[in-house]
């Protein structure tokens, strides 16, 4: 017997909301390499994305995630979360999820970049993420197995089979857990670089573990900058949210000239690959770009998140203008999924970021991303419940041979520098056979090495060299500049003018949409 029906790797909104929607059927442990509320998801400052209004509809949900995404989306996987959204944004209220009202009781809806209408619900302002986390950690803390402060190594396999995980726990005590269903939900690659509004342990571990595992992957080469961090003591310092902008602050250089103006039909609330490239440029002919915030009433009320971490780093939101740098945010593509989060390895799952279910396409659109982990961490948990009698555990797994480890690795910076500097906002092809070329001769070592031996340091840094090599050589491979994925020497075609272009729906009327 497995130890378990269902391990979860990662403690972020996917990971939770399968493991809340499976318990108390199934036995599922959560294995996180930090604390519970140490994820990714907590930082989460946007809302999430759903067609509630009466001005809107799940067509137009789906039109503006298409049209962010450049056309590059799996449509199916894009209509399953728009067409789902509605539905579970209202099991969570129903559940006690305190969105935020007006003084009529109303929800709030804001509008952050690319959206055609305000449809983005909060919750405490701008922190959203903590409190879904919150939430729904009161629900699953006590029904599941939480393993705090291990990391997982490796997954264990047999043929095609994923059959449970090794892990390192404190002291680097090695661990073995066996399950019928592994999910990876461990977040994405924003780690890699040097400037990112991810929490520093998202170091593309879910992708590495899959890629040694033998999982198909897709998509790697769309890594998203959101265009606004806190930059501050040349360091990003966090997040300041697109619903900034959405309530009407405007980026502009330090000669107080609107840097937006004239670059896209939205202007400030552009799609995030045209303002971070916008900024970036601004930034490397000189300029200084800030949020000018000054024209917001109430912005503490509005945003505390963001006006606490505005006055721990010096800086008095009284003044008006905020300093920012564009950092990686999200990484579209991962270990590829069919509709319900299965990969191309029977028993394993991927969840939320790690996965690539086609959904955000070469950009993705605000706030569909905790959307994403809620729509189709509730399709994952459904599938498994309804899986009988094809549990894969009692295959022996395939023994690894182990290799002597004298590994000489790069430090996290160095690694991080590289990326940001050939694999970042804009890329071309001397830039990403340079930063290949660095990266194989770490990957040489690694490549078929015993990872058991490896300091919890070492093993990151292994991920970080195999998952920064996934995205560069995938974005040697495109040869188009797409969304997220800009090549110096491949212009954006005209015929990729998105916001010009009437969209082809898959599905005619939202009816047939809600009957899906
Ligand atoms: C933001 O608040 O700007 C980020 C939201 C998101 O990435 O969806």
């Amino acid at each position: 017997m497995p130890d378990y029906d269902v391990i979860v790797i990662g403690c972020g909104i996917a990971a939770l909301t399968i493991a809340n929607r499976l318990v108390p059927d199934k036995n599922v442990a959560i294995i996180t390499k930090e604390k519970r509320d140490n994820s990714n998801s907590v930082l989460a400052q946007g809302g999430i994305a759903a067609a509630l209004t009466n001005e809107d509809t799940c067509d137009a949900h789906f039109t503006d995630t298409v049209v962010a995404g450049c056309r590059h989306n799996d449509a199916d996987a894009v209509w399953k979360l728009a067409a789902e959204a509605p539905g579970r944004i209202r099991r969570l209220i129903n559940q006690g999820m305190a969105f935020d009202r007006d003084n009529d009781g109303h929800l709030i809806f804001g509008k952050e970049g690319a959206h055609s209408c305000r449809r983005i619900i909060h919750v405490g302002g701008d922190a959203t993420g903590k409190h879904l986390i919150n939430h729904l950690l009161e629900q699953v803390s006590d029904r599941v197995t939480l393993i705090e402060d291990e990391t997982a190594v490796d997954l264990i396999t047999s043929g095609k089979h994923c059959t449970g995980v090794t892990t390192a726990a404190q002291h680097g005590d090695r661990k073995r857990y066996t399950a019928s269903h592994v999910v990876l939900a461990t977040g994405g690659c924003g780690g890699l670089y040097t400037y990112t509004s991810n929490a520093p342990s998202i170091t593309g571990d879910g992708v590495a573990m899959a890629y040694r595992a033998g999982a198909e992957l897709a998509d790697m080469e769309f890594i998203q900058f959101h265009p606004t961090l806190l930059y501050h003591d040349g360091q990003g310092k966090g997040l300041i949210s697109e619903a900034v902008r959405g309530e009407g602050a405007v980026l502009i250089n330090n000669q107080g000239e609107r840097i937006m103006k004239h670059v896209h039909l939205l202007k400030d609330l552009a799609p995030r690959d045209v303002v971070a490239r916008t900024i970036f440029s601004r930034m490397l002919s000189g300029e200084q770009i800030f949020l000018d915030i000054s024209m917001i009433e109430a912005f503490d009320q509005k945003f505390p998140t963001i006006t606490g971490k505005l006055h721990s780093n010096g800086i008095d939101p009284e003044k008006g203008l905020i300093p920012v740098i564009p950092g990686a945010h999200f990484s579209m593509g991962g270990v590829r999924t069919d509709l319900v989060g299965q990969t191309s390895i029977n028993g394993l799952f991927a969840a939320g970021e790690t996965a690539c279910t086609g959904a955000h396409g070469a950009n993705r659109l605000a706030s569909n991303s905790l959307l994403e982990g809620i729509v189709y961490g509730n399709r994952i948990a459904e599938k498994i419940k309804g899986c009988h009698g094809e549990d894969s555990c009692s295959l022996t797994a395939d023994l690894k041979t182990a290799l002597p480890v004298s590994l000489s690795l790069p430090e996290k910076t160095t690694i991080r520098q590289m990326m940001l500097e050939h694999v970042g906002i804009t890329r071309s092809e001397a830039g990403l056979h340079k930063v290949i070329r660095w990266l194989e001769t770490y990957k040489q070592q690694i490549d078929g090495c015993d990872l058991s031996e490896l300091t919890t340091d070492q093993l990151t840094k292994v991920n970080m060299i195999t998952a920064g090599w996934l995205i560069a050589t995938s974005a040697l491979m495109r040869t188009e500049s797409r969304g997220a994925h800009f090549r110096e020497d491949f212009p954006v075609a005209d015929d990729l003018n998105w916001y010009q272009r009437p969209i082809i729906r898959k599905y005619e009327t939202t009816e047939q949409l809600h009957t899906v």
